[in-house]
């Protein structure tokens, strides 16, 4: 950052939030805060907040949130700076001359050099399409039925035929070797000078949620090997985290996404109407983007490709999806190959069709493996039901695994009762052959969210009613907070307390990324439950201490030298000040 502390303070506590985003979103009082319709994923009842008090916002349906500077980032798809300067300009305020050379502020900020100059190599690739070099590009795109429409709003482009043009061109804007090189859209080849990644290929620029292209993959336009060539992961672009087609779909008004492979699925998809269809581009869908996918959708429709490899990358799928909270299901291409060649034979209204026929995730992981048995001899049914036992003890809810016993005994004519009996067996059975491994550490981790959750209600109120911290800083101090974001939070706010004033929104500054705007802004908008009374609250205010403090002295504990005498005996002293925390009375008035 190149502008100090105090400008950018100045410049955030001029411009009201809820002025500033009024210009957006159509926003309505309730309580002390403003509600109003996300404008960073879709909905039909608000859930988007916005607090004078804490010049913040905050969506509570897809955790979207921040402060004023976040807020132009996400919605205008500005640059830290670029916020700075509009808001520093609206309000009247004078930004002093960078305080760095241009060189110095370039290496401060690596991420967003990396940003810009991928900006400007997408210009330059569509640039280069629409010139008479992209000829053949142009033809080839037209050949694959893509609108000049669907040219833009994707930001196709070419990579000329030449080896260092895009080089040339992004050394003439005054970019070093070294970013360039971390780019990845250049190597530096010691033999032959530095060349472009990228040539004579029709280029796809990959973008992230907010818009900002973040890689490339080039498309050959024959049958040359590779055939898609893409981008390696770089300080901007992590592969499991992202999704092809994400920062046009999350603005579609559908309750579901469209999961398919390749660029050219996405890209032909939306060109038919479907605009909710995203891409893992290739890779294995990864925990990351499902937890990603979960922000905007509770529901996927998997479309990829018919072959075998597309079935197993579906089949891998789905329980990854379900440990996120997505229900899935299936959209079979047959007889074409995946989406793109299934839309452009049979057409939009087909492939609607298809999503209404969409098969049930878990039924068909069972069609699958039906493949693999005899299901005409008892012996092949036996085993075939067996695993299916086993796989349907997995559904951890109960009324869920009735339900799929009922569908599964149904399609495969067996009894209920005696499906729902051998799923209890076998569900027995993986439990001996597994012991005890899962429920522990799934009850560690729901022991470390509720702590956190515990953390983040702490938090929320110290925002909300300063007196709170009045009650609580002799008990609580930052160190109890849980490493990394919660701590640094906490730290920040309790130094404000004790400077006098309590600001959420400043607290913001001292993080750098969106992602980080974003975790910070949840742990300051839990939704706490409506206490009428005060004793209520105090009652809850009190148990939150406790619970904090406890696993604060649990952790050291377990993290202690054994050698460490010191810190034996502090340790002991703050479990006997918790024994005496439990008598104390904790008053809000
Ligand atoms: P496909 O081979 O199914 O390609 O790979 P496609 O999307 O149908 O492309 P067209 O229609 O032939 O042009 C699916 C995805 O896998 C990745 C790409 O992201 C591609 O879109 N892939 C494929 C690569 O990264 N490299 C390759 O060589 C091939
Ligand atoms: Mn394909």
């Amino acid at each position: 950052m190149y502008y100090s502390d105090e400008i950018i303070e100045e410049v955030r506590s001029r411009n009201d939030i809820v002025d500033v985003i009024s210009a957006y979103v159509k926003l309505q009082k309730k309580g002390s805060s403003y509600f109003g319709l996300c404008p960073f994923h879709n909905e039909k009842s608000p859930s988007f907040s916005v607090s004078r008090q804490k010049q913040m916002y905050y969506c509570f349906g897809c955790g979207a949130g921040g402060n004023v500077f976040t807020f132009l980032m996400e919605y205008e798809n500005y640059s830290f700076v670029e916020a700075l300067r509009y808001l520093a300009d609206r309000a009247g305020v004078d930004l002093p001359e960078q305080e760095y050379s241009e060189a110095e502020r370039r290496r401060a900020d690596e991420k967003a050099v990396l940003l810009e100059i991928h900006k400007r190599a997408a210009q330059f690739y569509y640039v280069q399409l629409k010139s008479s070099q992209g000829e053949q590009a142009m033809a080839y795109l037209r050949g694959r039925q893509l609108g000049d429409d669907t040219i833009k709003a994707f930001g196709l482009g070419y990579s000329s035929k030449f080896s260092n043009t895009l080089y040339q061109f992004l050394k003439s804007k005054g970019y070093a070797d070294d970013m360039l090189a971390k780019s990845g859209l250049i190597t530096m080849d010691e033999k032959h000078g530095p060349h472009d990644k990228f040539w004579n290929r029709v280029m796809f620029p990959i973008m992230d949620a907010n818009n900002r292209v973040i890689g490339f993959g080039g498309r050959v336009m024959g049958d040359a090997k590779p055939k898609y060539l893409n981008s390696p992961e770089t300080l901007i672009f992590d592969k499991s985290r992202n999704l092809y087609g994400l920062n046009r779909a999350r603005t579609t008004r559908k309750s579901y996404f469209l999961l398919c492979e390749g660029y050219m699925d996405v890209i032909s998809l939306h060109q038919a109407g479907f605009t909710n269809a995203v891409a893992s581009l290739g890779t294995a869908l990864t925990a990351g983007h499902a937890s990603l996918i979960r922000r905007y959708v509770q529901e996927v429709y998997l479309t990829y490709d018919s072959d075998d490899a597309g079935t197993r990358a579906a089949l891998r799928a789905l329980p990854i999806l379900k440990d996120a909270g997505i229900t899935a299901k299936i959209i079979r291409m047959e007889p074409y190959k995946d989406p793109d060649e299934f839309i452009k034979n049979l057409g939009a209204e087909a492939f609607e069709e298809r999503i209404e026929k969409a098969r049930n995730g878990f039924m068909f992981s069972l069609e699958i493996l039906e493949k693999d048995y005899d299901l005409k001899s008892p012996e092949g049914k036996t085993g075939f039901l067996n695993e299916a036992a086993r796989r349907l003890g997995r559904f951890e809810e109960e009324i869920e695994r009735n339900n799929y016993i009922e569908a599964v005994a149904e399609k495969y004519h067996t009894g209920y009762e005696e499906l729902r009996r051998l799923v209890g067996k076998m569900a027995v059975r993986e439990g001996l052959a597994k012991p005890v491994q899962r429920p522990k550490t799934a009850g560690a981790k729901e022991k470390e969210d509720g702590i956190r959750k515990s953390q983040k209600i702490l938090l929320t109120w110290l925002v909300s009613d300063e007196r709170i911290f009045g009650q609580i800083k002799d008990y609580i101090s930052p160190e109890d907070f849980s490493d990394g974001i919660y701590r640094k939070a906490a730290g920040l706010l309790f130094q404000q307390y004790h400077d006098g004033e309590i600001n959420p929104a400043r607290i913001m500054n001292y993080f750098t990324d969106e992602e980080e705007h974003r975790e910070v802004a949840a742990l300051f908008h839990t939704r706490i439950e409506e206490l009428t009374s005060e004793r209520e609250k105090e009652k809850a205010l009190m148990e939150t201490v406790l619970r904090i403090k406890n696993h604060s002295i649990e952790t050291a504990t377990r993290n202690l030298e054994p050698t460490d005498m010191a810190g034996l005996q502090r340790l002991m002293e703050a479990k006997k000040e918790l024994q005496d925390l439990k008598k104390l009375h904790i008053s809000i008035n």
